[in-house]
């Protein structure tokens, strides 16, 4: 029987699958993260290891698991939190769960961009602390939505099904920066690729879906904050680095921008200093994926890019590949 560890519990079907296909395995029995010492002490001597965005997973702990590991399945889209090189150097596979959580994070982003847009918070807020005294012409005025122009940082899966909810469902005009064309998004909503500063510049929403890679760091910065517009409103439900968080801080602070809603965060779960102060931020503890259904179905999937490896298969999701294919 295969000797497998997972990290933290997920949604009890995934487990069940697991178990169903290879048998008995290991799970931290606490739902928390595991500390550094506990992931180097648990993963030793694993055929296989189901870990989490919230594991740092480097040459040591690599190293930790031994020569018979021969995948870290990561329960997520995003694989930042592993040294991709490091485990193709020795042989491991590492496999993410894509599609599954698109609709999910693109649907949260969506969200945040109507919430922020008309206040949603603050409006909860001042109804809780009784501040409401009646009807008012002036009273936190929003921004309107449809038929705007929205800007779509990184056009991949997420980012293209946010552009065609949001052009579909309310007439927004499309605008997208990436390193390629995306054909289908252009067909299908009249999407325009543009450079950085076009997109800054010309959109009322702005919503980042770039993976996080050394380039993408600090993506969003303040000269391209101070490119936009006064109005404008910016999204971020990809990972935190990618946007600039002590810019966005004082972008907000200075008003230069309408708002922003954020699901990830730069030093996470840690704030910058002054976010939380703000009145024109909404903030999510990094939730995009984080609905029953669609929690399931990552667990399946990472669960399926184990039964392939361990069966000789290459798994569907491999994100290694090069590294692999270069020992
Ligand atoms: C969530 O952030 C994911 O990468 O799945
Ligand atoms: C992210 O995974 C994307 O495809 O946009």
């Amino acid at each position: 029987m295969p000797n497998i560890y997972v990290t933290r519990k997920i949604p009890q079907g995934a487990l069940d699958l697991l178990k169903e296909k290879l048998g008995e395995f290991e799970i931290n029995p606490d739902d928390r993260v595991l500390t550094r010492e506990e992931l180097l002490e648990k993963v030793k001597g694993r055929d296989a290891v189901l870990c989490l965005l919230t594991d740092k997973i480097d040459g040591e702990v690599l190293d930790a698991a031994g020569k018979n590991c021969k995948i870290f399945s990561n329960y997520a889209v995003g694989f930042n939190n592993i040294d991709l090189k490091a485990a193709g150097e020795r042989g491991v596979m590492i496999t993410n769960t894509p599609g599954v959580l698109d609709d999910a994070t693109a649907d949260m982003a969506i969200t945040l961009m109507f919430a922020m847009a008309r206040r949603v918070v603050e409006s909860d807020t001042m109804m809780r602390q009784e501040k409401f005294t009646g009807w008012g012409p002036m009273l936190l005025l929003g921004q309107d939505i449809t038929g705007k122009t929205l800007g779509i940082v990184g056009a991949g899966r997420i980012g293209e099904n946010v552009a065609k909810k949001m052009a579909h469902g309310f007439g927004m005009k499309i605008l997208y920066t990436d390193l390629k064309g995306n054909e289908t998004l252009e067909k299908e909503t009249g999407a325009k690729k543009v450079d950085m500063e076009t997109l800054c510049r010309e959109s009322d929403f702005i919503s980042v879906h770039v993976n996080y890679y050394p380039e993408t760091h600090h993506l969003i910065n303040e000269k391209n904050l101070s490119w936009m517009k006064k109005t404008a409103i910016l999204v971020n439900t990809s990972r935190g680095p990618v946007v600039d968080e002590v810019a966005l801080v004082e972008a907000l602070k200075a008003e230069r921008i309408f708002g922003a809603g954020l699901d990830v965060f730069e030093d996470e779960p840690k704030m910058k200093p002054g976010l939380k102060d703000l009145h024109n931020i909404i903030l999510a503890p990094h939730v995009g994926s984080a609905t029953t259904g669609t929690r399931t179905n990552m667990g399946l999937i990472a669960v399926q890019n184990i039964v392939d490896v361990l069966s000789g298969k290459e798994p569907q999701y491999l994100v290694n590949k090069e590294f692999l294919n270069a020992r």
